[in-house]
């Protein structure tokens, strides 16, 4: 073991990890067992939300908490297996009353409320598309992504409508229904909407659930490129072989326990890691309404004894800098396994873990298109701090490199660096990119997907992440577009051009930088960037838009006009400015 390693918290007596040994897994695990094991037979139908719901009542667990939501004020929510299965079946059949047709895509905006629960696995019940949306975005990615997910049925609050959707719901010509959450009795419902709660009052509880099949389309999540649009991905209802496996086999769940997953469900993993596996694992989930505070944070840890906790590095890293004090002014006897994702999780973080918790985090590496965890540190054993851990059972994940005839070789030697490269196969491989097929086959290169990370692995098979290949940025673990937060300061009359590029931030890992060329005749002073700042954070909302802006007379561009990011961000941060030969106006 090298020296990085340290080790995991043991588990509990009578609890024995579902991976305990690493090689035998690697060895005995198929993806065929995996889904027998969900559906214990070998039904063609499969649907993600009767094995999330359904198949824990109809085993008797219904009585067991699925979740409880915890309010601003600490006022708990709890919702069992079976009260779930009801408000997912009602659902399913407001869908039907509404006459959205099967596969017709539903999208939440809303917070981490039950009716997302409701309405994820209600749709998904139906045999419809389910689409998250980020509940701080501004109406401009909301527009775009209402447009490209050919959303027909919106479900959010009377507030988000007002602030986000009103204004563009004359441009969603698919968009057949907006249904309200009232917050409260009284609210007025906005004109061209319906309220929620009383169409589901009105349905019947009984829905037999759609038979989907593997293949049939089920969740749409949106991610970011370098260039273009928002990529709408499409993750099948075999996904749920997946994300219930490694719920198992990296997250260790095990029936009962209490988990504390704190994405937000407009994300991959807030749907797959804070809804889908771990209900799929009859797991109590513990669900916070509010804003990160490190207070309420330790306090939800040690009061609901949560013994799994799946976050991220912003969030650890915001925890370290409260100080550790706060940390001990709780124990956490039954918190057996601290987990993370979505960005780099530096060696200093994974090591804190252990002066705070006595126990490391479990870094583990994943993306939109790979539908579920792909690397990882397991519960059992060690962690090796500062790696993103090793490759799943059944999932065949290497650091490869282009070669000169064109194809793919993956790497042997350790510690060379390349690009992370998995092996088409696993049940939660994306469908595709909506309505972008060539999109999706340029993702796949000599029967490698390639994941657009650098990285490098080491003799013992712990890969290392490096960076991105490309110009997306990551902020607090949200992947943004340098397109869509250019598209957005472009809107703005005064500018002409804009460059979006990430910097690093203590803290968030990524912050969004831009620069703005204005156009001639307009005076580049304190009181429009201001003015650009404000029109940027309503349009994009706040999570997306950038945090600075300066104004730059000329952009580095190359000869075909094409904006040099990489060029900016050397600069930026004092790089060499590499290859400089296809810059406009050099020799
Ligand atoms: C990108 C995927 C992971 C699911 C939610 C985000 C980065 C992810 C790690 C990690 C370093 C990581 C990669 C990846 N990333 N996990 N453990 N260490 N970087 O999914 O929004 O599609 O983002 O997040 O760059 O490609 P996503």
């Amino acid at each position: 073991m090298s020296e990085h390693s340290i080790a995991s918290r043991a588990a509990p007596p009578g609890l024995s990890h579902h991976l305990a040994d690493y090689a035998a897994a690697r060895r005995s695990f198929t993806w065929e067992h995996a889904r027998l094991a969900l559906t214990g037979g070998s039904d063609p139908r499969l649907n993600i939300a009767y094995e999330a719901v359904d198949r824990q009542v109809q085993r008797g667990c219904g009585v067991w908490l699925a979740a409880r939501f915890i309010d601003r004020a600490g006022v708990r929510v709890d919702l069992t297996y079976s009260q779930l299965q009801r408000s997912c079946a009602r659902f399913a059949n407001v869908l039907g009353a509404l006459g959205i047709g099967r596969g017709a895509a539903v999208a939440t905006l809303l917070g981490r409320t039950p009716e997302l629960f409701t309405v994820a696995l209600g749709a998904l019940k139906a045999g419809n598309v389910f689409c998250p949306l980020f509940s701080a975005f501004g109406p401009e990615p909301l527009k775009t992504r209402l447009m490209l997910g050919h959303i027909q049925v919106l479900v959010t609050t009377a507030t988000f409508y007002r602030r986000k959707v009103e204004g563009i719901r004359a441009l969603l010509g698919e968009l057949r229904q907006v249904l309200i959450v009232r917050e409260d009795a009284n609210e007025a419902l906005p004109a061209g909407t319906t309220d929620f709660a009383e169409l589901l009052r009105e349905a019947s509880e009984l829905f037999q659930t759609a038979a989907t099949r593997d293949t049939d389309v089920a969740l749409l999540h949106f991610t970011s490129g370098t260039t273009g649009m928002p990529k709408g991905v499409t993750l099948t209802h075999a996904a749920v072989i997946a994300q219930h496996a490694t719920s198992e086999l990296v997250l260790d769940l095990h029936p009962q326990e209490v988990y504390w997953c704190t994405a937000d469900p407009g994300w991959v993993t807030g749907i797959a890691y804070g809804l889908i596996g771990p209900l799929t694992c009859a797991v109590t989930m513990i669900v916070d309404r509010e804003e990160f505070d490190p207070q309420r944070w330790y306090q939800i840890l040690a009061e609901e004894h949560v013994n799994v906790w799946y976050t991220a590095p912003t969030a650890i890293r915001m925890l370290m800098k409260a100080g550790t004090e706060l940390t001990r002014a709780h124990q956490y006897p039954h918190l057996r396994l601290m987990a993370s994702v979505g960005e780099p999780l530096n060696a200093e973080a994974v090591i804190w873990g252990v002066q705070a918790f006595g126990q490391p985090f479990h870094d583990t590496w994943w993306q939109t298109e790979t539908g579920a965890i792909m690397i990882a540190n397991f519960a059992a054993g060690e962690v090796v701090a500062g790696s993103m851990g090793r490759a799943v059972p059944g999932i065949d994940a290497a650091v490869v490199r282009r070669t000169a005839a064109g194809g793919i070789e993956a790497i042997d030697s350790p510690d060379e660096v390349g690009e992370i490269a998995l092996r088409p196969g696993w049940p939660s491989m994306f469908s595709g990119y909506l309505d972008n097929p060539e999109r999706y086959r340029a993702s796949f290169h000599d029967g490698w997907y390639l994941a657009g990370d650098l990285a490098r692995r080491d003799r013992e098979g712990y890969f290392w992440f490096i960076g991105r290949a490309d110009d997306v940025i990551k902020s607090s673990g949200h992947l943004i577009s340098p397109f869509e937060v250019e598209s957005a300061l472009m809107q703005h009359p005064a500018v002409a051009q804009a460059a979006v590029i990430g910097i690093p931030d203590p803290i968030a890992g990524q912050a969004v930088k831009a620069f703005v060329e204005l156009k001639s005749g307009v005076a580049p002073d304190e009181a429009l960037r201001l003015k650009i700042l404000g029109h940027a954070r309503h349009l994009l909302g706040a999570a997306v838009a950038p945090r600075e802006i300066a104004f730059s007379q000329a952009l580095p561009r190359t000869r075909s006009g094409k904006i040099m990011r990489r060029l900016l961000r050397a600069r930026e941060l004092g790089l060499p400015e590499g290859d400089l030969s296809t810059l406009e106006g050099e020799p």
